[in-house]
């Protein structure tokens, strides 16, 4: 049993994914009925349209965003950084080629080293929000992008159902899944404390990024963040 801890804990994160890692993937799918898959497509395909020769995917996890940023861009060199190697052997066997086990809050990368800089679903779990996007700022070279893909609340009616689904029927249908209902106890709460919209392009700008968008998807249950360094 891993106790669900109140703030992003690095060690709690790590040891959480690395007990789900063996079937992260299916979960993902099976709790959001496949519309993962389509969430990461796009954002695929935003950073395809920039035309980036070198990308940093971090918490890559299972490689999912990573591989369908290759699919796109076949000739760019697309790294992949987790800080927990269970779910990096994943990524591996989708057969991608430059895994790093690194923690995000301190990347052993040079300042300005990518053209862009993806994270999907990881930046709510790292211990702190501003330092994370700071040091994406300081290894995106200036006019480089950084795309943040995660979960949000959705607005207005939506909200209440959606907590329902969130705090009830999510741990227990991938506590079923897992055996690892505290993890996903553990995804409600992040989601709830993770700053959306508006919270969020200010806390990159504060990080040193500009142009500043947000992207709702299906009416807010995750929102892509676009952002110019
Ligand atoms: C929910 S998974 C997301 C995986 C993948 N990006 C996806 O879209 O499915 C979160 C990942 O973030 C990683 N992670 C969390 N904090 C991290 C940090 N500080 N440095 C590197 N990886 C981190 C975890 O190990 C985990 O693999």
């Amino acid at each position: 049993m891993v106790p669900c801890p109140a703030m992003q804990d690095p060690d709690y994160v790590r040891r959480a994914f690395s007990s789900i890692a063996d079937r992260y993937v299916v979960t993902n799918h099976v709790l959001s009925l496949g519309v993962d898959i389509w969430w990461r497509r796009l954002t695929a395909r935003r950073v395809a349209a920039l035309q980036p020769r070198r990308v940093l995917d971090l918490a890559t996890g299972s490689g999912d965003l990573a591989a369908a940023i290759r699919k796109r861009l076949p000739e760019a060199e697309i790294v992949a950084a987790d800080f927990c190697l269970p779910m990096l052997a994943h990524a591996r066997k989708r057969g991608l080629q430059s895994l790093i086990v690194a923690d995000a809050m301190a990347l052993p990368f040079e300042d300005a080293s990518f053209d862009a800089v993806t994270v999907a679903y990881g930046l709510r779990n790292m211990a702190s929000w501003p330092e994370a996007a700071a040091e994406m700022a300081r290894v995106l070279r200036p006019g480089g992008h950084l795309l943040v893909l995660d979960f949000s609340l959705p607005a207005g009616w939506l909200r209440a159902p959606y907590r329902f689904y969130l705090h009830r029927l999510l741990p227990t249908v991938a506590g079923w899944i897992t055996r690892r209902r505290e993890a996903y106890e553990y995804l409600g709460g992040s989601i709830e404390r993770f700053p959306s919209g508006q919270a969020m392009e200010s806390l990159l700008t504060t990080a040193g990024f500009t142009q500043t968008s947000t992207t709702p998807l299906m009416a807010g249950v995750s929102s892509l963040y676009v952002a110019t360094r």
